[in-house]
């Protein structure tokens, strides 16, 4: 630990983190998590257990009670446009994270306000394109992309920041199983920190060494994917199985 009490190594540190919406919902009830620089950590959960609600806090686009450390600079109304460039977010859903007439503007939205020279832009599109699969879209409408298209745009535009940690909301859901099994190599070969929050248990083994559980605002589980996806109780506790409802043959 240094004199600031950061720990150098750490991506990030949440200490306590408390959030409730305007209406008063309690979303994070006490959230402590650290994630070491170039750990690739998933979050998983049921329905409304706080996941996008978490990620969210990382860029400090909601912000609640607690303390989070980013790459060790603590989240703050000074530090929160030198943390936006070091923590990429991907909302939950594309039609939040899309804004510009063409694709093109979408993706280059993010480096071109990082003051970054225009060929470095260019060159970054078609790498973040090309990584997604979307080649050859720079010309259309985003909001008249399939929602499978729209994702993979999305998850484009936050590729093409280079930032050094990845937040990623739901990166796999509406994607068709090619496009699902492309964005989970790609996931794989990745460098960078992720705290991603998946339904896709299917995807864990290969891309996350750890698997974080939350269950009403809170961490209940912590742990090796292994050991937590063979955790059946743990997942049933959690509503993270199919054991419920589904009629036998
Ligand atoms: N804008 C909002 N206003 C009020 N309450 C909200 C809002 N967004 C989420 N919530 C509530 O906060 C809690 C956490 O929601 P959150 O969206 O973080 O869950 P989640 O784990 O991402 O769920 P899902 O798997 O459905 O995406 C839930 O009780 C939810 O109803
Ligand atoms: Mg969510």
């Amino acid at each position: 630990m240094s004199a600031n009490g950061a720990h150098p190594q750490l991506a990030l540190e949440l200490r306590d983190v408390e959030f409730a919406y305007p209406d008063g919902v309690p979303a994070l009830r006490g959230v402590t998590l650290e994630v070491r620089a170039g750990e690739k950590v998933a979050l998983i959960g049921a329905n409304g257990a706080g996941k996008s609600t978490l990620l969210m806090q990382l860029n400090g686009i909601l912000r609640g009670r607690g303390k989070i450390r980013v790459l060790g600079r603590v989240l703050s109304d000074a530090t929160v446009r030198e943390i936006r460039a070091l923590v990429g977010l991907l909302f939950a859903n594309p039609d939040d994270q899309l804004f510009s007439p063409t694709v093109l503007d979408d993706v280059a939205f993010g480096p071109l306000h990082m003051g970054l020279p225009k060929p470095e832009v260019q060159r970054r599109v078609a790498e973040a394109l090309a990584q997604v699969g979307m080649s050859g879209f720079e010309s259309r409408l985003p909001h008249h992309l399939s929602m499978g298209q729209k994702k993979r745009i999305a998850i484009a535009t936050v590729l093409a920041m280079g930032t050094p940690i990845l937040a990623l909301d739901e990166p796999t859901a509406s994607l068709s199983p090619g496009a699902r099994y492309e964005l989970i190599a790609l996931l794989q070969s990745l460098p960078q920190t992720m705290l991603v929050s998946t339904h896709d248990l299917g995807a864990l083994p290969g891309v996350f060494g750890r698997v974080v559980v939350l269950d009403e605002g809170r961490i209940v589980a912590d742990g090796a994917t292994e050991a937590i996806l063979a955790d059946h109780d743990l997942l049933h506790a959690h509503g993270l199985d199919e054991a419920h409802g589904l009629p036998h043959a």
